[in-house]
């Protein structure tokens, strides 16, 4: 794992896009894993504004959203769909039939996501997968127990979770009590993976996911397996870890 550790939020997303649009600068046709949530918000802003400025070209790129809420249709407001649309697709060139993000509203959940997995081996993998980390220590949905070899899946989210996402809902009982989520297995065959993580409140889980030993009750630890990641993360969120450098 290469640590990268910068003064604020703003330098980690301009870090985080100019690694991504490099991906997408050197195999136009490359395959991307996207994350949802508050911390790739400012990584999404950041390649809008290469797409608008520097006509950065996403028309070929193809796209695998980590994860859904189980019972949100892709136009509820708090559902992922939307989060992606309002947040990075509907800003650049990327035709919707090369976007990928689990549907919530699936009849038959095992089969989507087998589905799902065989979508992503056919587009050849993921060149690079953008992640988030949960405070418990949690990579896409895999919460605490997740077996570092699981695939695509539906999760029981935990508490925690809930509660960490009811920001997005009008209250904690909204938040639903399932998602669908890529597994930990399906996450370390991405060629690359960029996990970013900010402030005090994730100190914690990224010490763990770093330094602590491997393990399914801290998905982010199997990412030390993994032999290209970069955790590019702020002050706050390095403030306990033991180094500097890795
Ligand atoms: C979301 C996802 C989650 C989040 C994590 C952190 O697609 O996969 O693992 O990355 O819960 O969320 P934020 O960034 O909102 O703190």
């Amino acid at each position: 794992m290469e640590v990268i550790i910068m003064p604020d939020q703003g330098g980690c997303a301009i870090v985080a896009a100019t690694i991504a649009a490099q991906v997408i600068r050197d195999n136009p046709r490359a395959v991307i894993g996207l994350a949802t949530g508050s911390s790739p918000l400012g990584l999404y802003r950041e390649l809008v504004r290469m797409h608008k400025d520097e006509g950065l070209d996403f028309s070929m790129i193809t796209t695998f959203n980590l994860d859904e809420y189980i019972g949100l249709s892709p136009d509820h407001q708090a559902s992922y769909h939307r989060f992606m649309f309002d947040n990075l697709f509907n800003h650049i060139n990327i035709p919707e039939e090369q976007v990928h993000i689990p549907y919530g509203l699936a009849q038959d959940i095992p089969a989507h996501c087998r589905e799902y997995e065989q979508a992503i081996r056919d587009a050849g993998g993921i060149d690079i997968q953008v992640l988030g980390i949960g405070s418990d220590g949690h990579i896409a949905f895999n919460e605490p127990g997740s077996s570092l070899s699981s695939r695509t899946r539906a999760e029981l989210l935990a508490e925690e979770t809930r509660r960490d996402n009811s920001r997005f809902f009008d209250c904690l009982e909204q938040v639903p009590s399932h998602a669908i989520t890529m597994g930990v297995g399906t996450i370390l065959e991405s060629a690359r993976c960029l996990l970013l993580a900010f402030g005090r409140s994730k100190a914690a889980a990224v010490a763990a996911a770093v330094e602590g030993p491997l393990t399914s009750m801290v998905s982010a630890s199997a990412l030390q397996l993994h032999p290209n990641t970069q955790i590019i993360i702020d002050e706050e969120a390095a403030s306990l870890l033991s180094r500097r450098e890795y």
